[in-house]
């Protein structure tokens, strides 16, 4: 793109140039604008207009509620790969062939071994610890049990730390869960792919042999999927910020952990699921809480509605919404909050409050009715979301360390006090 954007400050005319993306989305580089300005900057609370870099792997238009990564339409990719197949795609760039995929796989459940130390961190967490705060904690300990710094010059050092990490994440998670209900921590079965392992890291009790349901594997695996890249959002950008620091994958990824635990990002889902169960204690009345939400002076908010950049349908939650139906009917389950949610969704998509301002369900709106049925307590929601999320974070990190970008440092527009002299204690 040729054209240039042209800024006026303080009756000084300044240049700068306006960059395309591959899907004609246009971007001003500012990189210049301090320095030649000597001293202006921009301000944008939230980064609602800032792109913080150049990225190849998830294109999302908010307007027109598309995702894709690298390319594919998460629709496609969510109905006809496995969960292992599409991280792959997201890291590496391009979908594995039968052999790769094997051989990924395979490594993957071979590193899923968490040394039997980080077994005495989690026994160290009281019960009542939110798992996340325990995944958060032992993600960042593998720091001190894999402290080789990754060479990112060499594609055989990242690949053995992705196939690493994602091997031993789901352990972590579950063994998080398992720690609050008191059960003996498991590992994988090298016979079972990704998903059943999910589960039987999960689920396993020690008298039964574990056999998961093909049903909850192919709703989860597709559940996951959905949540694999949402490309610059609040964890995201957290695992890059700590990596550009060159500080370490795992140290970066406990990070992003910790972010996605608030209940504006991933812990929407659970702040989801205990919104419905409060609805319903409450006696059903849908049309109360959408009061509550739209009123000012009450800080309700609809949770699983809105979006920082979908101002359309959320293509995710569409997806998720018609598997809560199948996966709930595939498992016998008839669940009372389904109903509410379903209600409160017709309600709010019916509602000038929220048609104006475009607030539409998002991906968390249902996936908190399917893990319920599939019996993940609530507190785990965020941990499967966590889960889910890996293969992006990774994907980011490694995206951000081969391009080489610099140390993220943003700046600020000091409005405190300016100079004044010190007052003794007496005087004050
Ligand atoms: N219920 C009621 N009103 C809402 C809601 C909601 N869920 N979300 C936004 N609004 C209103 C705001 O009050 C504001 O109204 P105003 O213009 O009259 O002041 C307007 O809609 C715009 O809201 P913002 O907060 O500016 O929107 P933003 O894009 O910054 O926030 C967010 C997005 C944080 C997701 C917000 O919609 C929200 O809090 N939703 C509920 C929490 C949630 O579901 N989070 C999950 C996000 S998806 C994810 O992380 C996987």
């Amino acid at each position: 793109m040729s054209e240039n954007a042209k800024v006026n400050v303080k009756g000084n005319d300044y240049d700068f140039p306006l960059l395309e993306g591959t899907e004609q989305e246009v971007a001003i580089a500012i990189k210049k604008l301090r320095g030649s300005t000597s001293g202006v900057i921009t301000l944008d609370p939230g980064f609602k207009n800032t792109g913080s870099c150049k990225s190849e792997i998830t294109f999302l238009n908010g307007e027109e509620g598309v995702l894709r990564y690298r390319g594919y339409d998460i629709e496609e990719l969510a109905n006809k790969a496995n969960f292992l197949e599409v991280a792959y795609l997201v890291i590496f760039g391009e979908l594995p062939t039968k052999a790769e995929l094997v051989k990924f796989e395979k490594e993957v459940n071979d590193k899923s071994f968490v040394n039997e130390e980080m077994k005495k961190i989690v026994d160290g967490f009281p019960r009542s610890a939110h798992p996340m705060g325990i995944l958060s904690s032992m993600t960042s300990a593998l720091t001190a049990f894999y402290p080789t710094p990754l060479d990112i010059s060499s594609d055989e050092a990242i690949y053995k730390a992705v196939v690493r990490s994602l091997g031993k994440f789901p352990v972590l998670g579950a063994w998080a869960m398992r720690k609050r209900n008191g059960w003996p921590l498991g590992y994988t079965d090298s016979k079972m792919n990704y998903i059943e392992n999910l589960l039987k890291l999960l689920f396993e009790r020690p008298s039964e042999t574990f056999e998961p349901n093909q049903k909850v594997v192919r709703a989860l695996n597709k559940l996951l999927i959905l949540h694999i890249d949402h490309e610059q959002n609040c964890s995201t950008s957290t695992v890059r910020l700590i990596g550009s620091s060159h500080a370490g994958l795992h140290a970066s990824i406990s990070g992003g952990v910790s972010a996605l635990w608030g209940p504006l990002h991933g812990g929407a889902n659970q702040a989801v699921l205990e919104m419905l169960e409060a609805i319903q204690k409450d006696g059903g009345d849908v049309e109360k809480y959408i009061a509550k939400a739209k009123d000012k002076n009450d800080p309700f908010r609809l949770m699983g509605f809105g979006h920082r950049v979908y101002k359309n349908f959320d293509p995710r939650a569409r997806i998720i919404k018609s598997s809560a139906d199948e996966v709930l009917a595939e498992l016998g389950v008839d669940d009372p909050l389904l109903d509410i949610a379903m209600k409160l969704e017709k309600a709010a998509l019916n509602d000038e409050y929220f048609k104006a301002r475009k607030l539409y369900p998002n991906v968390d709106f249902y996936s908190g009715i399917i893990y319920r049925a599939m019996g993940i307590p609530v507190e785990m929601f965020t941990v499967m979301f966590a889960i889910g999320r890996l293969p992006g974070w990774i994907a980011q990190w490694v995206e951000m360390r081969k391009n080489n970008e610099p140390i993220g440092r943003p700046r600020q527009l000091y409005v405190g006090k300016t100079q004044r002299d010190f007052v003794s204690i007496e005087k004050r």
